[in-house]
């Protein structure tokens, strides 16, 4: 299987191509949306997720939406519905919304997307010292994007500056994108890389192992910043033992207007929970807390690392 240069999404004859995130890293097949409702539904079933690969897979839906001649203000009502968490879903959308030509509109932010992460990369790459062991949680890679990646895109930085790196991923339960997706980014750049089941992130960091985490973010707001559950318990750890806790995210993930606490937190289907892949773990029935993000207050945060340089949080 050359899994060599594959592309998060893809525009062709006037249809956007994801690849099926759920399918990863098993099977390599691009899910075909004729129509913006099925770029709704390979957002809900997190066919493609990531703030940024969301962002811009919903201005492809407008896209869609307007190469139909469907009513705009709907098709962006319904696309903002989709997911409430990241916010580079809101500001896509709008933008395209204000945009001459939502096609044109969105195919500049897909090319604008891999150069901002070029960006952070080169800034981030700033923080890594050879030899660093780094540990990252979830999924920011390109797999999260466009391509190239926020978090994994300063691993990727540091690398091509050739400095020898070593990343531990988060597996990131319940859907495991650290150890589907992470793992599989880093292993297809030939970036040294293990897997440590969530739990073992405090141990890890107490132990000395870890030099420092580099995380994504789904909205960075007055007080801090929401990203895939378990961030929390890894930037508390992190606190204790002294590890640099960097996040890494565009200025599209950026959301001044609210503050982080009131931000809606996504609650997914028990289902993820109880199952593990196929294999349910927990007897059938069983009530379940799934919320898909949590908020790392600014003070356990060391720096945001964006296109524009690396920011104090706030
Ligand atoms: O539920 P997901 O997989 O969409 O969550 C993704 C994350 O939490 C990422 O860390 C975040 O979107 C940043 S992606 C560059």
């Amino acid at each position: 299987m050359d899994v060599t240069n594959l592309k998060t999404m893809y525009w062709k004859d006037n249809k956007l191509f994801l690849i099926d995130q759920t399918l990863l890293p098993d099977q390599i097949v691009y899910h075909e949306c004729e129509n913006y409702h099925d770029v709704i539904d390979a957002i809900k079933t997190m066919k493609v997720r990531g703030a940024p690969a969301i962002g811009v897979s919903a201005a492809f839906a407008m896209a869609l939406a307007e190469l139909a001649g469907e009513n705009m203000e709907t098709a962006a009502k319904e696309i903002k519905a989709a997911r409430p968490t990241a916010v580079n879903l809101f500001w896509a959308v709008d933008r395209v919304l204000n945009a001459d030509s939502a096609l044109d509109e969105a195919m500049l932010m897909y090319d604008e997307d891999v150069e901002t992460n070029r960006k952070i990369g080169k800034y981030g790459a700033s923080i890594i010292d050879d030899g660093d062991t780094l540990l990252t949680h979830c999924n920011a890679g390109a797999l999260a994007c466009v391509d190239y990646g926020t978090a994994l895109g300063v691993f990727r930085a540091a690398k091509e500056e050739g400095k020898n790196i070593n990343v531990i991923c988060d597996e990131t339960r319940p859907l495991c994108q650290g150890a589907r997706l992470s793992v599989f980014e880093m292993q297809q750049e030939s970036i040294p890389v293990r897997l440590a089941v969530d739990s073992a992130a405090g141990h890890l960091m107490q132990k000395g192992m870890i030099d420092k985490v580099v995380i994504g973010a789904d909205r960075i707001a007055k007080g801090g910043v929401a990203n895939k559950i378990g961030s929390l318990m890894v930037a508390l750890a992190a606190k204790r033992f002294d590890v640099p806790f960097y996040v890494a995210a565009p200025k599209s993930t950026f959301d001044m207007e609210n503050s982080i606490f009131d931000v809606e937190i996504e609650e997914r289907d028990p289902e993820e929970v109880i199952y593990f892949g196929s294999t349910r773990v927990a007897p059938e029935g069983t009530e379940v807390e799934n919320p898909a993000f949590d908020i790392v207050p600014s003070d356990l945060i060391t720096g945001i690392i964006t296109e524009e340089g690396i920011l104090k949080p706030f």
